[in-house]
């Protein structure tokens, strides 16, 4: 996807299984590139027919104007970084790449560094794995549950056999990522898991995400530390603990883009 001479990366949290955390991710991690980090980052959501992204970030302007408080943010906060909030669009799963190449020529200012798309749970159109082997990078949520780690072995050994190993993909690179860990569980039982995953074949990232409570609260009409939100990075008193400080750093290194 080239503009110019910069190149935008594309980047999803994809995972067969539904409730895992990859549209919460999604939002955390754009946000924290965008607004922390000072890439230029855009969003497009592919979750027919949640679009909660999409949605997310109606309700979060919608809030911004509102609120006296978090308008006067807004406003300072677009001052401090010189640049808008990212553009997020909607588009179905097998139209994603269209739809970056759209949000990639028309980025205001620049183009974006990295366009994070949220698929839906599933692999079942060939329209989905098309869009699969149009990414560069592919974070695949994991959790510590027979079923969930079953459905997401069988995801990556799918991309494998279809993307991966046909060459033909633009396909760099593809990491699992546990989510929602108990922070008193991430014992030998992950260690286990890990083990099998890696006899496999499959990279597992070092960071891991605990399951906390935080990511729960959206932006409400009460001020209160913003934790998933579009219009705003996680609240620094919210870092702690929620280790997406540690995650981000992985990622960009992972991804290659650190400027
Ligand atoms: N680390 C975590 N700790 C606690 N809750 C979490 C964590 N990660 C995600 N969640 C919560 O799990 C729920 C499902 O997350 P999310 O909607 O992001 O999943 P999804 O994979 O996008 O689901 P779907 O397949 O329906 O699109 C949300 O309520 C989210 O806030
Ligand atoms: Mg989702």
């Amino acid at each position: 996807m080239e503009k110019k001479e910069k190149k935008t990366l594309l980047v999803a949290f994809s995972t067969q299984k539904g409730g895992i955390g990859k549209s919460a991710l999604t939002v955390l991690m754009a946000s924290y590139f965008h607004y922390v980090k000072g890439y230029s980052v855009g969003v497009i959501d592919c979750d027919y027919p949640q679009y909660s992204i999409y949605k997310m970030r109606e309700r979060d302007k919608e809030i911004v104007n509102k609120i006296p408080y978090y308008k006067e943010k807004s406003f300072s906060q677009y001052k401090e970084l010189g640049k808008r909030n990212y553009p997020v669009d909607k588009a179905p799963a097998p139209q994603a790449i269209d739809a970056a190449k759209k949000m990639i020529d028309e980025y205001i200012g620049d183009i974006p560094d990295i366009i994070f798309i949220d698929l839906p749970g599933t692999l079942n159109s060939e329209g989905i794995v098309r869009t699969l082997a149009s990414l560069d990078y592919i974070f695949s949520l994991i959790s510590a549950d027979r079923m969930v780690l079953q459905s997401t072995l069988e995801f990556a050994g799918t991309i494998n056999d279809r993307i991966i190993s046909t060459g033909k993909s633009r396909l760099r690179g593809l990491y699992l990522l546990w989510n929602m860990v108990d922070a008193r569980e991430k014992s030998d039982l992950y260690k286990i898991y890990e083990e099998g995953i890696g006899e496999l074949g499959l990279s597992v990232m070092k960071n891991f995400l605990p399951d906390t409570k935080r990511y729960r609260h959206e932006m409400t009409e009460s001020v209160a530390p913003i934790f998933r939100c579009t219009l705003f990075p996680v609240d620094k008193r919210l870092v702690k603990g929620s280790r997406l400080d540690l995650l981000a750093d992985e990622i960009e290194e992972l991804i290659h883009i650190k400027q």
